[in-house]
């Protein structure tokens, strides 16, 4: 089954062709960070007539380097939530279009479900159930993936999600937008033992995470050493940093995996690209022996073929939309009734 897969909830336009739920036979993004990042960050009403842009044009490129035509595809699928609501409509609107004018099935596709499918795309023996870290410029979730379309929130962020954390902190370190990438470098040259940065956790509730006070202490040492007059040394406060988050991150999903007895582990989304926290839940998982599976870094961040990954899987579990599909910002992973 050939699924044409349609991306568009933050400041990626992007487009895929992906056979099966596993292989990716093309995965077009264009990109509108450039323009962001003049700003600091993603500007709603801009990334929307970005998207309106660009998408037609990513969607002909997606099915060119596929090497085929809409006759070609079976059903046509969509990201409709959660994401910038201006955003996800761009690319709601015109998936349906394509489904009415072209007489295919539309597949609705949630933003989080699809960052853990990108493992699909290149770990062919990968099958639920899996205990899975998704780790996203706005979501930060331990989740146990009982099957494709089923899964289990066991611990989410109260505050700031990961990304997010990642960004603001490299943001006051006077890195560009978006930082985490820009700080996961730095790290790479820094002492992470040289400042030690608070790691808040969550009363009653042991799986949760609590990032606002972390990147509220980096924020605060900033501004203390600049009214001194002092210079910090970035490289020493990124690793220091670095090494917090990864490890408050690493520590509660083997507590997860303690608790549900999985011994399959899993990264996803934009934040599973960092670094550090690939080496730090690899080692805590050969300690343990469990298997780590973790997308390429191609397929972090967002992108049109985790969400054809993920729509076979809707499919087949009879998750198709009617023509009144519409986006929504927010919306749950574990929600199981269609839109
Ligand atoms: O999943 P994603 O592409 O978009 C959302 O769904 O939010 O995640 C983007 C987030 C951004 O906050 C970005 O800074 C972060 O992922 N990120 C990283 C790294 N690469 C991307 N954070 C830390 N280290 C990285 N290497
Ligand atoms: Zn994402």
């Amino acid at each position: 089954m050939n699924i044409l897969a349609i991306e568009s909830s933050c400041d990626e336009t992007a487009a895929a062709v992906v056979r099966d739920g596993r292989e990716m036979l093309s995965n077009a993004i264009a990109s509108q960070a450039d323009e962001h990042r003049l700003y600091g960050g993603v500007v709603p009403e801009i990334a929307s007539r970005r998207h309106a842009e660009a998408i037609s044009g990513i969607t002909r490129a997606a099915l060119e380097e596929a090497g085929m035509t809409l006759g070609d595809i079976d059903a046509v699928a969509v990201t409709y939530a959660p994401g910038l609501i201006g955003a996800l409509l761009v690319g709601v609107n015109f998936t349906k279009g394509l489904a009415e004018a072209a007489g295919l099935p539309l597949i609705p596709v949630h933003h989080l479900r699809s960052h853990i499918a990108a493992n699909y795309l290149v770990h062919p023996d990968l099958k639920p159930p899996f205990l899975c870290l998704v780790v996203s410029g706005g979501h930060s979730h331990i989740v146990r993936v009982e099957d494709y379309t089923r899964f289990t929130v066991l611990g989410r962020t109260r505050d700031d999600a990961a990304g997010e954390c990642f960004d603001k902190a490299a943001r006051a370190m006077g890195m560009p937008y978006p930082g985490g990438v820009h700080l996961d470098k730095t790290a790479q040259n820094g002492n992470p033992a040289a400042f030690a940065l608070p790691r808040p956790h969550v009363e009653g509730s042991p799986l949760d995470f609590s990032f606002s006070g972390l990147k509220t202490a980096v924020i605060n040492l900033l501004h203390k050493a600049d009214q001194r007059g002092e210079t910090v040394n970035i490289p020493d406060l990124s690793a220091s940093f670095q090494q917090t988050v990864c490890d408050i991150l690493c520590t509660n999903l083997m507590k997860a995996a303690e608790q549900t007895g999985d011994t399959t582990i899993v990264l996803a989304g934009g934040v599973s690209a960092n670094s550090g926290l690939r080496k730090a839940v690899q080692s805590a998982c050969d300690e343990r022996g469990f298997s780590l599976f973790v997308p390429p870094l191609s397929l972090c961040g967002d992108n049109a073929a985790m969400v054809g990954a993920q729509a076979f899987y809707e499919w087949k579990a009879g998750h198709v939309a009617g023509p009144d599909l519409n986006a929504v910002a927010t919306m749950p992973i574990e929600k199981e009734e269609l839109p």
